[in-house]
């Protein structure tokens, strides 16, 4: 029998992950992933996995079926579980009052009402999905609103991974942190979530706070790295005028052991489902209290990065000769960063608008993520072609444009695709790796980001 049961609302990038490292981990609790999606489910079933995430197949092998379920009926398992984390998708708010910034609350109050309607005996319920400081509390005051004397906790426990390290971050987290009301049961529900993240990681980078802390401390975690990279961004636009190089200026500055190396990558913009939806949701929290200065700094960070968008494509319009026009452009790489298929709010898809805008043709090529842009790209309107190949991608094309960090394009032989090319030939480095120098000796013009041009005319 098993010692524990933990169930998960939310089989997406975050609850599938993080539960199958729980499961895996801990073969004494029994842990049910639930979905309203059935598709998603059934795919958690099969090898063919819903998210691409490298590791993660072998991951949920070794518990599924052992200790780790995949299910729709989510009545079931709430019912049977004693711990219920709840990872469901927390967006942007799309209409009403802080439309366009608040967090959309409504898949996560829907969850709450279910675990109240369904439970018979006390839960911990785990805020896993990222949600706006002081959420805790409205949600504890919706679940003890029952007249069945059934308590109910309410612990914060946000998710650091990233996607495309999900596994190595999941195994090997920097912290994991756990906030908690400071009385006695909610420190009790506090210890019982440590418990289980003990059974891997060890003591000292298991953290615990109150829950305000633990909620606050996830969206300014996204805020900071996503300030390092407008920060960075705005710099690699600086040195595009000054002959400096971005790549040269970050590591010097990321070797003072104050200011750390990581997470100064110049490139054409983060995406991913998080850093602007928290950043707007912060924005939202501060103006909700008053604090004009504190959000308009916050909301400089995205106004960078969509300069950085643009900048990149104007850039690309200014180099060849100021129209693209019927020309055919490759996009090499469309997910929002490297080893994951997510799309979601991934720079490509602005750069790909505004080119459909100017009217070029595009050519969409990405080893994982091609599903995902046909449904990003539908109904754009303009020719747009997708293909796997970058080598067929790119044959007769005007350009070449890098979003996407994939190790592949670095080993590309490049030669070949200038051949194949439409001459003058371009490239757009928007994640600066390739070998620039290289490039140009082939006879391609190149334009590396944050690092002058090197081009034959
Ligand atoms: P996701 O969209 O991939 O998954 C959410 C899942 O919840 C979906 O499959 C959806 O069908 C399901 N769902 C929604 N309402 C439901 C309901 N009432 N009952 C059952 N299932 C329901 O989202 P995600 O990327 O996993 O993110 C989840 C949360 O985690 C968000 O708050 C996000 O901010 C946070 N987060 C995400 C990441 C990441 O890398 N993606 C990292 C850290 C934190
Ligand atoms: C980010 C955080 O890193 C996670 O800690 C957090 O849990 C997660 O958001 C979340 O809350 O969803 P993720 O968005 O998956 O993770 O990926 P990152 O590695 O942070 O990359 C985000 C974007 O920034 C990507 O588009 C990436 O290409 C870009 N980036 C990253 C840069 O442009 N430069 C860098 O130096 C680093």
């Amino acid at each position: 029998m098993f010692e524990k049961r933990i169930a998960c609302i939310g089989a997406g990038y975050v609850g599938g992950p993080t539960m199958a490292m729980i499961a895996m981990k801990c073969p004494q609790y029994k842990v049910t992933v639930v979905d309203v999606n059935e598709a998603r489910i059934k795919a958690w079933q099969t090898d063919d996995l819903p998210i691409y995430e490298p590791g993660l197949l072998e991951v949920v092998q070794a518990a599924r079926g052992r200790n780790l379920f995949f299910s729709t009926d989510i009545n079931a398992a709430i019912r049977e579980s004693e711990i219920i984390f709840v990872s469901v998708n927390t967006p942007t708010k799309t209409f009403g009052e802080g439309a366009g910034k608040a967090a959309d609350l409504q898949y996560w109050e829907k969850v709450a009402r279910e675990i109240l309607r369904e439970s018979e005996s006390p839960k911990i319920v785990v805020e896993k999905s990222t949600l706006p400081v002081k959420t805790a509390q409205t949600m504890e005051n919706i679940l003890n609103a029952n007249d069945r004397n059934i308590r109910f906790d309410v612990v914060s426990n946000p998710e650091f991974l990233a996607e495309g390290t999900a596994v190595k971050d999941l195994l090997s987290p920097d912290r994991v942190l756990i906030g908690s009301r400071e009385t006695p049961e909610g420190l009790k529900a506090r210890q019982a979530i440590v418990d289980i993240y003990a059974n891997w990681v060890p003591t000292e980078r298991i953290i615990t706070s109150n829950v305000w802390s633990s909620e606050l401390s996830k969206l300014v975690a996204n805020a900071f790295l996503a300030q390092r990279i407008s920060s960075i961004n705005s710099i690699s636009a600086l040195c595009e005028k000054t002959d400096a190089s971005v790549a040269e200026v970050s590591r010097a500055v990321g070797m003072d052991a104050r200011i750390g190396g990581r997470f100064l990558n110049a490139g054409v913009g983060f995406g991913g489902s998080c850093f602007r939806k928290d950043i707007l949701n912060l924005v939202y929290i501060c103006e909700g209290y008053h604090l004009y200065e504190v959000a308009r700094y916050w909301q400089s960070v995205l106004e960078m990065n969509e300069y950085q968008e643009t900048r990149f494509v104007r850039n690309m319009v200014r180099s060849m000769f100021n129209t693209i026009v019927g020309k055919r452009i490759a996009l090499f790489g469309f997910a929002f960063k490297a080893d994951t298929g997510d799309t979601r709010e991934s720079p490509a898809i602005h750069v790909a608008k505004k080119l459909l805008d100017e009217k070029a043709e595009l050519v969409i090529s990405d080893p994982k993520a091609l599903d995902n842009a046909r449904i990003d790209l539908a109904g754009c309107g303009g020719g747009i072609d997708y293909v796997e190949d970058p080598y067929e991608a790119a044959r007769g094309v005007h350009a070449v444009a890098v979003l996407t960090e994939w190790d592949l394009y670095r080993k590309l032989d490049w030669g070949r695709i200038y051949g194949s090319m439409e001459k003058p030939a371009f490239v757009f480095d928007g994640r600066n790796i390739l070998d620039t120098r290289k490039l140009f000796e082939i006879g391609f013009n190149v334009y590396p980001l944050g690092r002058p041009p090197l081009k034959h005319f």
